[in-house]
């Protein structure tokens, strides 16, 4: 299972990269706002100082709504490092613009999935991730996961080779139970990562040992 980290704050991209265990990144324009990170220019170099700290793929998202709008941000962002994968929104226009990246061997995203005709879709353009939001659909009191296993199914079916990369992932349970249904990525904050480290067992245990170790040295 690849783990991405789901912000564009360049601290945390590196904590979790320091980690030794981060795949990949994906941003979104409210990710990039967040961080004060406005105007063309500086989301560009953004986007590629994001691609100089990890090692994997980077999604960036286009904001045209139009098939030759998106062609024109995604080739621009495309052609701005090896890393970059095209982010495209599930519409009309998003899945037409999806054909011609993965036709053209440009690795695209294909993101604000909230259906299995969606995904289904989005496999059919040739997409190389397919995000649907978990998060979302169980703030709706919508399983999100149950998705993810609908997606899994239909996709296993078929062999389709777009990975699923559960997205609006919140907590730590959300990547476990992902995992147990055969997510292929998963995207999260650094919290929801950082939060499967912690047991207070091994919090114990090590204290333990390192007073037995202390007694006898
Ligand atoms: O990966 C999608 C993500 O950025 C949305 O997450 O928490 O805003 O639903 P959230």
């Amino acid at each position: 299972m690849k783990f991405f980290i789901d912000t564009a704050n360049l601290e945390q991209i590196k904590e979790a990269q320091a980690l030794g265990i981060l795949d990949g990144v994906t941003t979104n324009p409210s990710l990039m706002a967040k961080e004060g990170i406005t105007g063309e220019a500086n989301i560009i170099n953004h986007y590629k100082a994001i691609c100089e700290i990890v090692d994997g793929d980077v999604s960036a998202e286009v904001i045209a709504t139009d098939f030759e709008g998106m062609v024109r941000e995604g080739e621009a962002l495309a052609s701005l490092h090896p890393q970059i994968v095209v982010k495209l929104p599930m519409i009309g226009d998003g899945v037409k613009a999806c054909k011609y990246f993965s036709d053209k061997g440009i690795k695209t995203n294909v993101t604000l999935v909230f259906s299995a005709g969606q995904a289904l879709l989005a496999a059919k353009a040739g997409a190389t991730y397919v995000s649907p939001f978990i998060g979302r659909l169980d703030d709706i009191s919508t399983d999100g996961l149950n998705l993810i296993t609908e997606i899994r199914e239909i996709y296993d079916n078929y062999l389709f080779e777009t990975q699923i990369l559960a997205a609006s992932v919140r907590h730590t349970m959300h990547i476990i139970d992902c995992a147990k249904i055969g997510a292929d990525v998963m995207t999260g904050p650094l919290s929801a990562i950082s939060g499967l480290l912690k047991h207070p067992l091994t919090d114990i245990g090590l204290e333990k040992f390192l007073a037995d170790y202390k007694k006898g040295n």
